[in-house]
């Protein structure tokens, strides 16, 4: 009469996570600090279920919870990322956890935390992580999730997290929808795999979310020259985005905008995007992913800008008083017509930046796999991410036909399929950016994009002049194009005339 599964952290995502599993017959010992978010999610197991008896107990100590479970014991955490972390793992040592139970974190953890926990609590029990994306609906009826650690630990692992995560057809790559409790699925492929050694799936999810937040700048960037160039009302680019959902473009965070642009406040009957505050919080994700393509030497420029982007509309003062004191440029006034051209030359703006933006992070991870021996599979990364995620998308399944056409793929940009989109819709992207920036509009993220795709295709950059600049007043020496590239030179700049010196 034991129970299958111990859950420590009854927050939104822990409660959803818990029901999520008990639908797929699994028995909950659960454990919170907040003994109210135990009494909470009974109550809401016994509420579904029309039961008496409900699926998930509540326990009152870690060593209750221990005591409540099948061994070994399998325990998962869905705790604050950080110190709260190991506070957790101490405790359940105290409470006597064996070497061979397992705990599983499913918080957004460094994945360098990740690492050096499980090599830390080795002795203790074994120290699994699976990163979870979905947010509290995925949590609840199919997240995607991203286990990495202990390869013995995924054997037992696996079932479970396969029954839980989101499923998608298997020959249309299509999401099979589950929105009922109750409701399990059981065919169709899981948007769980295997990711790699320890951090790995903690590093995937990372870039998920560094890729998360370019996705929902450039909506939010296109969505500013709609409302502030073009003047179109909320509800004019709710349409406008709900079409684009038609397309390559649809999405799970298109599919939220039109819902959010739609939403109007019940107290003064305006569209509620008008009266939120235009400052964005941010909890870290997309930071690290930029830092680790600084760190690692991935150009990532798309995910930096939108981080950026964050940080700048933190600065609501100082914009308030430059928006007093510096020029905007004079804007020409356009006719509809010419709305409308702006209107999908902006679409396949969107679009093309979008591929460059996954381009930056399947590159990032490729970098970062090979600098940590994970041997990532990329093509399984971009199935996870078909369905159950924050970036599921239908364009998900053109980047896993892309990694399974060559598994060996160094950028995406190099894909046939993706270079013929990228060519055939990049002169209006490049009007789409002119145009915004002719009025004004900062369109940071989607033409970092631009800038990225041009220096990619790029034989020869500027980057001559540079090393001559870095030569001139460091000595720090270049190659030539008309020399063997083992030799080095160095120029007295000051000297001309003086023989190039071979170093
Ligand atoms: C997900 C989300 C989720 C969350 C992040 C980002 O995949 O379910 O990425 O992890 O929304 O914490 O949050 P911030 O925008 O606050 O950084």
């Amino acid at each position: 009469n034991k129970c299958d599964i111990g859950f420590v952290g009854l927050g939104v995502m822990g409660k959803n996570l818990v029901l999520n599993l008990a639908d797929n017959g699994y028995k909950i010992a659960a454990f919170d600090l907040d003994s109210e978010k135990v009494e909470a999610a009974i109550e809401q197991d016994v509420l579904e279920t029309n039961k008496q008896t409900p699926r998930v107990i509540g326990c009152s100590s870690y060593t209750e919870l221990l005591s409540k479970l099948k061994t070994p014991h399998l325990i998962v955490l869905s705790v604050p990322a950080g110190e709260v972390v190991d506070q957790v793992c101490q405790n359940l040592i105290g409470a006597g956890i064996q070497p061979d139970d397992i705990v599983i974190d499913t918080g957004n953890s460094l994945w360098t935390d990740t690492v050096k926990r499980e090599s830390n609590y080795q002795d203790n029990f074994i120290f699994f992580s699976s990163a979870v994306s979905g947010g509290e609906v995925g949590a609840r009826f199919g997240p995607a999730l991203m286990p990495s650690g202990s390869a013995y630990a995924w054997t037992r692992v696996k079932p479970i997290w396969s029954a839980i995560a989101a499923k998608v057809d298997s020959v249309t790559g299509k999401p099979i929808e589950r929105t009922e409790p109750g409701q399990i699925v059981v065919d169709g492929e899981p948007c769980a795999d295997y990711i790699g050694p320890a951090g790995s799936g903690h590093y995937v999810k990372m870039v998920h979310n560094g890729i998360e937040y370019a996705d929902m700048q450039m909506i939010c960037e296109a969505y500013h020259v709609l409302r502030e160039g073009l003047q179109f009302s909320c509800d004019d680019i709710a349409d406008i985005f709900s079409q684009w959902n038609e397309g390559v473009l649809d999405s799970y965070l298109m599919g939220i905008s039109v819902e959010v642009l739609r939403h109007k406040d019940p107290e003064t009957g305006s569209h509620l995007v008008d009266l939120i505050l235009d400052q964005a919080g941010q909890k870290g994700t997309g930071l690290w992913t930029a830092v680790s393509s600084l760190e690692v030497g991935c150009p990532a420029p798309t995910i930096s800008q939108a981080v950026y982007a964050r940080s700048i509309s933190a600065f609501k003062t100082l914009r308030q008083q430059t928006s007093k004191t510096l020029s905007a440029p004079h804007v020409e006034s356009y006719s509809d017509t010419q709305k409308q051209e702006l209107v999908s030359q902006l679409h396949d703006a969107l679009y093309c930046a979008k591929i460059c933006a996954y381009a930056q992070g399947f590159q990032l991870m490729k970098l970062a796999s090979v600098e940590q021996n994970w041997q990532l599979n990329f093509a399984s990364i971009a199935k996870i991410w078909r369905s159950g995620c924050i970036i599921r998308a239908a364009f998900l399944q053109s980047i896993t036909d892309a990694f399974e056409r060559d598994d060996k793929l160094e950028n995406l940009l190099l894909d046939s399929f993706f270079s013929e989109q990228l060519s055939k819709y990049q002169q209006n992207w490049r009007y789409a950016v002119a145009k915004a920036t002719m009025m004004g509009i900062p369109i940071g993220a989607i033409s970092a994009s631009l800038s990225y795709y041009d220096s990619m295709r790029s034989a020869v950059l500027p980057a001559n002049l540079l090393q001559g600049q870095r030569d001139y007043f460091g000595a720090h020496t270049f190659k030539r194009v008309d020399k063997p590239a083992t030799q080095k030179f160095h120029v007295q700049w000051t000297s001309p005339g003086r023989p190039i010196e071979q170093v």
